[in-house]
């Protein structure tokens, strides 16, 4: 099983957008496919349906060391999710698993490895006990990146959060990087994309994710961008960059 991190500190830059749509993507050319909402504000969750928003769900694993099979919900055929549950943001601010604090969800993930071919895992906008768990539980990152102004402040902190962790760890986390929300006319887009492309070459995803106004409205009927406007260029991005990302490639 793949285990992948969808993680920026930076809030509103893509993340619960490009989980949801890669992991259908991915579900729907056949591999088994599990999403965990590790943000409070349950947007994964909700984008599936507003009763996702209030299940349990991964706080009840994390916190009272439940077992994560009970909490899993098939939301799309081969794509089942464990909701954030009302409890998460608790998580930050209780001593729940003392000193193996960090390796709650690496530990939690174990009786379901075999069940799927990948996790994703949708990180808040923070840089807390949560996404220290998705870092440890997770060998792979996906960084989205907004083509807008400050983009890029706080990246090389997280890579250097990243790096850190691996040299502890005595491994290397693969990184893919996505330029997302991108306005393909607009010169400041294009060098954000530049600028990626030149500090962390040979770990971009190619395929940008263009601004559409779909990719926006599709989770308020909680649908995936492929059942809202399958023929789109939000879904045309999402399916080209899970392509990309089966293949590994990268520029
Ligand atoms: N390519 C896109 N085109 C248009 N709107 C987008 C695109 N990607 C994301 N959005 C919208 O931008 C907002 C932020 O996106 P999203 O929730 O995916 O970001 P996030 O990084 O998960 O945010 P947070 O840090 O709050 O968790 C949402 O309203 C989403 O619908
Ligand atoms: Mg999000």
């Amino acid at each position: 099983m793949r285990k992948i991190a969808v993680m920026n500190q930076k809030g509103g830059v893509g993340k619960t957008t490009t989980t949801i749509n890669l992991a259908h993507a991915m579900a729907m050319a056949g591999s088994r496919v599990l999403c965990i909402d590790l943000d409070p504000q349950a947007h994964l969750g909700m984008s599936f349906g507003p009763q996702h928003g209030r299940m349990p769900g991964i706080d009840e694993v994390l916190i009272d060391d439940a077992d994560i099979r009970d909490y899993i919900v098939e939301v799309r055929e081969r794509l089942d999710i464990v909701p954030a549950g009302p409890r998460l943001a608790e998580f930050e601010t209780t001593n729940a698993g003392g000193a193996r604090r960090g390796w709650l969800l690496a530990q939690a993930l174990k009786p379901v490895r075999r069940r799927y071919d990948m996790v994703l895992v949708d990180c808040p906008p923070s840089a807390g006990m949560l996404g220290m768990n998705a870092l440890f539980a997770c060998t792979e990152v996906i960084v989205p990146v907004s083509g807008d102004f400050l983009a890029l402040q706080g990246l090389s902190r997280m890579v250097d959060i990243i790096d850190a962790i691996d040299e502890a760890l005595k491994r290397r986390t693969k990184r893919w990087f996505v330029v997302t929300r991108f306005h393909e006319r607009r010169r400041l887009a294009n060098e954000v994309r530049e600028t990626v492309m030149k500090h962390f070459s040979g770990q971009v995803l190619p395929t940008p994710v263009r601004e559409s106004v779909a990719l926006a409205e599709s989770p308020g009927f909680g649908k995936t961008i492929f059942e809202y406007q399958g023929k789109g260029r939000g879904a045309e991005d999402y399916r080209a960059l899970a392509q990309d990302f089966i293949c590994g490639r990268t520029c």
